[in-house]
């Protein structure tokens, strides 16, 4: 017995701001943006937060799934900028969809998150819990960066994505794994909030550690590391080789990662579905968004062996083997 998607979803906000756009507020261009990271332009919330994008994509998986709200048994949305610490995100959603008889909590894993929440939900399926689970990921991350900082501002985008999973006899999660390296999690870090109070010393409760604060190269080393790692012990452990994958969709960080992640692996760049150019690093989202445009352009069939991985702050990693 495994756990199947059986619909994805996916919703960025309206507002789209280019490479261009981001070089009137900060000392960039379009040519150094494109040559490092890959991204040209990133959707932009004009004030929506994050529930309401996941609540969109919850309505649009609901409706591609042919299922009502109320037989949802467990609804995870990942998310490092949910509205408020509580409730959750996905009590938010529950209520919205009225979703009345699922459990419904968040997990954070900043950009591996929706691979933590999908990890979590199979457990809960294999394990004869629950049936199904809608699984979300979903950030307006433009909250946590400091649009005066040309090394983080031009990297990130706001969005959801999501997918509806099932119990399943046949195709679905053949090997996953999820990892963490809390030793380095101060090398990426976002929205720290001071403890201050009025007995305490600073009763100052603004701190610039708000801000997503990140050691680029750093990063950059782990991400190649950790994923090249993670996905030749999936692969192992599937006895599966890169030539069974018809798809890898990598966290949409940075084109260069992905390019040394797939030389590293020996599966060719065009193999990668990449929509970073569109959408930046949207965290937990990049994935499920990147997923529901494959399946939405048709290019998915019931069988093919897709691979889904990604990294993120914690710093966190986790890889999926599915059979669509
Ligand atoms: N526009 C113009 N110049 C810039 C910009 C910018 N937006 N940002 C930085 N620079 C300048 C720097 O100030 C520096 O100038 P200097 O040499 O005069 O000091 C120069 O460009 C080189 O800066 P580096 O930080 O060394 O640039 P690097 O080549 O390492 O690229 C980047 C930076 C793209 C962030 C890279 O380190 C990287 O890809 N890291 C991976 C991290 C990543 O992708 N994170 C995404 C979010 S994290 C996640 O998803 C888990």
């Amino acid at each position: 017995m495994t756990t199947r998607i059986i619909a994805t979803g996916a919703y960025a906000p309206e507002q789209v701001i280019t490479n261009d756009d981001l070089a009137k507020v900060v000392d960039t261009s379009d040519e150094w943006i494109t040559k490092r990271t890959g991204i040209r332009e990133r959707h932009i919330s004009s004030g929506e937060n994050t529930s309401g994008l996941a609540v969109k994509t919850a309505r649009q998986i609901l409706e591609r799934a042919g299922i009502k709200a109320g037989t949802l048994d467990l609804i995870i949305v990942a998310s490092v900028t949910a509205d408020y610490s509580t409730p959750a995100t996905s009590c938010i959603v529950q209520k919205e969809i009225g979703a009345h008889n699922a459990v419904a909590f968040d997990v954070s894993a900043a950009c591996s998150g929706f691979m933590f929440a999908l990890s979590i939900a199979d457990k809960y399926i294999k394990a004869g819990v629950y049936n199904n689970a809608m699984v979300i990921g979903a950030e307006t991350l433009s909250k946590i960066v400091d649009w005066s900082d040309r090394s983080t501002c031009v990297l990130f985008g706001d969005g959801a994505g999501g997918a509806y999973v099932e119990k399943s006899e046949t195709d679905g999660i053949i090997k996953e794994e999820i990892g963490t390296k809390g030793e380095i999690c101060d090398i990426l870090t976002g929205g720290y909030t001071a403890c201050s109070n009025i007995f305490s010393e600073n009763n100052d409760s603004t701190d610039n550690l708000w801000y997503v604060s990140m050691n680029g190269r750093e990063v950059f080393k782990f991400a190649t590391k950790s994923v090249v790692k993670s996905v030749e012990r999936v692969l192992k452990d599937a006895g599966a080789v890169p030539g069974d994958i018809k798809y890898v969709i990598p966290h949409q960080a940075n084109a260069r990662i992905v390019e040394v992640i797939s030389n590293k692996l020996a599966i060719p760049y065009e193999k990668f579905y990449i929509n970073m150019d569109r959408y930046g690093n949207t965290s937990s989202a990049s994935i499920p968004i990147a997923l529901n445009e494959l399946n939405e352009k048709g290019l998915l069939e019931r069988g093919d062996r897709i691979l889904l991985t990604g990294f993120g702050g914690g710093m966190t990693w986790g890889t999926m083997l599915i059979s669509w």
